[in-house]
């Protein structure tokens, strides 16, 4: 694991991008994306950038269930808005959320990621330690799953929603599974709310309970992190 510390989540969206950058003259072809505040530095400076994703495809961790790709609040809104209006891939994968057998629509999405392996995954954390959806108490094994989200997330996430009632309270999930075998991971964290999570996933027990300390056993990780996200690190 290598730690790279950045003055802030300007910085931190510009080291990531040149990684990036190194990943796809190395024949990156795939990249694993995310959604939350934490990647979108990192998504204005492919969007500034004259790097061509023509040839890319994508494929995003989660979305919620229940929500309509044009909802404002829908992970494929968010996309479009930051990244895919400005550098369309060739292929952008999310989990549809209204899908009416989910549990086909996991087994469809697990079909997209077998067929294009992910080179290059970016990743944010949640307050308590999940990376994607995946909440405290998931197995390391799952792959794309339903999942029922933690309070301590629905109450994170109904910052974008007018009230807590209209925040979903399920998703669909890719699988730590899946992170895992992505070729190379970068995770994001700024700021102080995520210096718990981000002490413990570097420094306590690979456990179910913190999802992303599992990250401790990927064979190519870069975690960046501004000073508030690093202040509680040993
Ligand atoms: C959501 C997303 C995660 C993201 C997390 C943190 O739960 N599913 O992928 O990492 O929020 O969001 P933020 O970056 O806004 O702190």
């Amino acid at each position: 694991m290598k730690v790279i510390s950045v003055n802030d989540q300007i910085e931190g969206g510009k080291v990531a991008f040149s990684l990036l950058k190194d990943a796809m003259s190395e024949g990156a072809k795939t990249l694993g994306l995310a959604t939350g505040s934490t990647p979108l530095s990192f998504y204005k400076e492919i969007a500034n950038s004259d790097l061509d994703f023509s040839e890319m495809t994508s494929i995003n961790l989660d979305e919620y269930v229940g929500l309509a790709a044009d909802n404002a609040q829908s992970y494929h809104h968010f996309m479009k808005e930051n990244l895919f209006q400005y550098k369309p891939f060739k292929k952008s994968f999310l989990p549809n959320g209204l899908a009416t057998d989910l549990q086909a629509e996991a087994r469809r999405y697990n079909q997209v990621i077998a067929e294009h392996p992910i080179d290059f995954q970016i990743l944010g954390i949640g307050r308590n330690g999940h990376i994607g959806f995946n909440e405290p108490g998931t197995p390391f094994d799952m792959t794309t799953h339903i999942v029922d989200l933690a309070e301590d997330t629905i109450e994170a996430n109904s910052r974008f929603f007018d009230s807590m009632d209209d925040v979903p309270k399920q998703a669909i999930s890719m699988g730590i599974k899946s992170i895992m075998q992505s070729k190379m991971v970068v995770l994001m964290a700024y700021g102080k709310d995520k210096a718990d999570a981000i002490n413990q996933m570097i420094n306590g027990p690979i456990s179910e309970e913190l999802p992303a300390s599992v990250l401790q056993n990927h064979p190519n990780l870069v975690v960046i992190v501004d000073e508030a996200a690093a202040s509680e690190l040993d």
